[in-house]
Parts: C-alpha cells; sequence; structure tokens
C-alpha cells in the first residue's frame, strides 16, 4: 500500500469510529508496532536508495497526521461521551415526585401516650412490669382466696413448665404485690400494659388487651381521694364535666369496690359506658406487707385501654384495634 492510500485508509476508518474503544483500537492498527505505518517503514529498504529520504519524510508525515486526525477525533468522542453521560444523569427536578407515603401513630398508641401524660400529670409512678406474672402477683398477692369464684372472671392462660405457676398477667393490678415489697407508703404508682385472658373473641372481648392500673396509699385516702382522681382522668380524656358513675362491684383487693363508666353520648342519646372497675385497698393487702391499715389507707382502679379510644371515636369493633388494616388506621 503506498502512502495516500494508507491516508486515505486511516482518515475513513477514523472518522468511523463510534467511541473511543474503537478510537484505541484504530491508533494500535496503524500506528502500533504491528500496525500499517510500521509495516510502510520496513517497505523502505527495499526502495531505490535516492528515493529513501523521500519516501522516509511522506511517511513520517502521514504518521504525524494520523496521529492528528486520532487526536482530533479523541477530543470530539470524549465531548460527546461527556455530554450523553450528562443526558443520562440529567434529573428533571419539575416533574412531580414518587409520594411518600407518611405513618402516623396507632390509635392505641395514641391512647398509651395519652393516659401516660394525664397518669404523670396526676402525680403517679409510672412502673413496666413483664406480661408473664407469678400466679402469686396476679392472684395471691390480691387477696384472691383459693378456689373463689373470682378467678372465673380471670380465664387465664397458664404458662407451661415454669419453676413456680405463671399466667400471661390477666391485670396489670398484679403489680401492686411487686410494689408493696420493695415502697412504703406514700405512694401513687400507675402501670399501663398488655393482659391476657382465656376469652371467646368477639367485638367487645379480645384475649388480648391492655390496662392502666392505678394504686395510691397513704394517710388519710379516701372514696373522695378515688372520685376526684377519677373524675381528673376523664375530664382530660374525654372532656371536661364527663360524668363519672360509680355502682358497687366486686374485686377481691378493694373494698369497697365500684365498677366505672362514663356518659357517652350514642346517637345523640347519652348512655353509660363501663371504663373498669375502682376501690380501697383492702386491708388484707396492706396488712399482708406489713402495712398498718389502721393508719395507711389507699385507692387502686384499673381500666380498658381499648374502651378509651371505642368511646371516644365510635368504634364498633374491639378487633379494628388489632387488625392493623390501613383503611382502618388511616382514619386517625
Ligand atoms: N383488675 C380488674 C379487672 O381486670 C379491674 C380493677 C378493679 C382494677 C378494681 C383495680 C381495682 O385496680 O381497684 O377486672
Amino acid at each position: 500500500m503506498d502512502v495516500a492510500a494508507l491516508l486515505e485508509q486511516a482518515r475513513a476508518a477514523i472518522a468511523a469510529t463510534a467511541n473511543s474503544a474503537d478510537l484505541d483500537r484504530i491508533e494500535t492498527e496503524y500506528l502500533g508496532r504491528k500496525g500499517s505505518v510500521t509495516a510502510l517503514r520496513r517497505t523502505l529498504g527495499s526502495a531505490a536508495p535516492e528515493d529513501r529520504p523521500r519516501l522516509g519524510q511522506a511517511i513520517n508525515d502521514a504518521a504525524k497526521q494520523v496521529e492528528q486526525w486520532i487526536a482530533a477525533r479523541k477530543a470530539d468522542l470524549t465531548a460527546g461521551e461527556g455530554a450523553a453521560r450528562l443526558a443520562a444523569q440529567t434529573l428533571d427536578v419539575t416533574l412531580p415526585g414518587a409520594p411518600l407515603r407518611l405513618g402516623r401513630t396507632h390509635p392505641l398508641s395514641a391512647t398509651i401516650q395519652r393516659v401516660q401524660q394525664i397518669m404523670t400529670g396526676l402525680g403517679f409512678e409510672i412502673h413496666e412490669f413483664p406480661d408473664i406474672e407469678y400466679f402469686k402477683y396476679n392472684f395471691e398477692a390480691l387477696n384472691y382466696p383459693e378456689e373463689h369464684p373470682a378467678f372465673d372472671e380471670q380465664m387465664s392462660f397458664f404458662v407451661k413448665d415454669t419453676v413456680d405457676r405463671c399466667v400471661m398477667r390477666t391485670q396489670t393490678t398484679a403489680f401492686q404485690g411487686r410494689l408493696l415489697e420493695t415502697h412504703k407508703p406514700p405512694f401513687r404508682f400507675a402501670t399501663i400494659g398488655r393482659c391476657y385472658r382465656y376469652e371467646a373473641v368477639d367485638a367487645t372481648h379480645g384475649h388480648t388487651f391492655h390496662q392502666v392500673d392505678g394504686f395510691a396509699v397513704g394517710e388519710g385516702i379516701s372514696m373522695a381521694d378515688l372520685r376526684g382522681t377519677l373524675q381528673a382522668f376523664v375530664d382530660q380524656m374525654f372532656g371536661s364535666d364527663t360524668i363519672v358513675r360509680f355502682r358497687p362491684d366486686f374485686f377481691p383487693f378493694v373494698e369497697p369496690g365500684a365498677e366505672i363508666s362514663i356518659s357517652w353520648p350514642i346517637d345523640g342519646k347519652p348512655r353509660w359506658l363501663e371504663l373498669g372497675g375502682a376501690g380501697l385497698v383492702h386491708p388484707n393487702i396492706l396488712e399482708a406487707y406489713g402495712i398498718d391499715s389502721e393508719r395507711y389507707t389507699g385507692f387502686a382502679f384499673g381500666l380498658g385501654l381499648e374502651r378509651m379510644p371505642m368511646i371516644q371515636y365510635g368504634i364498633p369493633d374491639l378487633r379494628l384495634l388489632w387488625e392493623n388494616d390501613l383503611r382502618f388506621l388511616e382514619q386517625f
């Protein structure tokens, strides 16, 4: 191949490259150690001696020319590739974004937080205890006589193979014995937690639910303190001037005992809705822990937490609070 043909071929090949990898290959093909320009130089030896300087000069010029074309093409290609990369990376900031789903507080969690706030504001110290409870604290320490029918209201899940009989806590009231072992009156304690009962599940009964219990012992504590405390609680939870109704009820750990309901309008008509139980701490409990029941008295109450949002929002079925159906939860 003569110099002119080689130049013509190289020019076309360089112009046809599509990217820098192509171009690198062409560069080796022409200027590399085994390339066409080098091959052409080797033919110098067989040329007539008088032709060699002119031919040598022409090959050198051609090599330079090819180098220049390659450099120019390289500049073009990298600029183009940069632009392509930039275009691929470009973000149209005016496009609407992908919607971000916002979480929210579950109505039950919101209730727990609110109850914590109110109880703390009323001077109660909040304590937490395990969901698996010794039979001793769940019942015996709460003045349940053996074989007493009061057990029937608290059908229990027993935990197998525990050293002392254990149950899934049936009532947060179980915290009384635990605290009486370590604290002397006066005190105001509260606890919020899950409770479990072997119950058939329906719109108003769950095998798992939450309670808040309050427990106050001191000198001169009376039913008036209990009523005032519960009134302050429901005023904050359900709005001021909510009417609280006390009716006699039986719980082994209080004497007298009461059932607590509030008046709440349903379809425009006031109705009594039950919140839980309460009473004055039974002297047997205080005496069992070495507290002089002539000097100290106390009150206790236990309220169902699920009841609260059910009343406030008119939720007809307890199970809605547990199913985590977004169509339900998104309404809060
Ligand atoms: N623990 C009782 C229950 O689950 C409710 C209760 C009643 C709690 C009276 C109390 C109380 O602290 O004094 O049915």
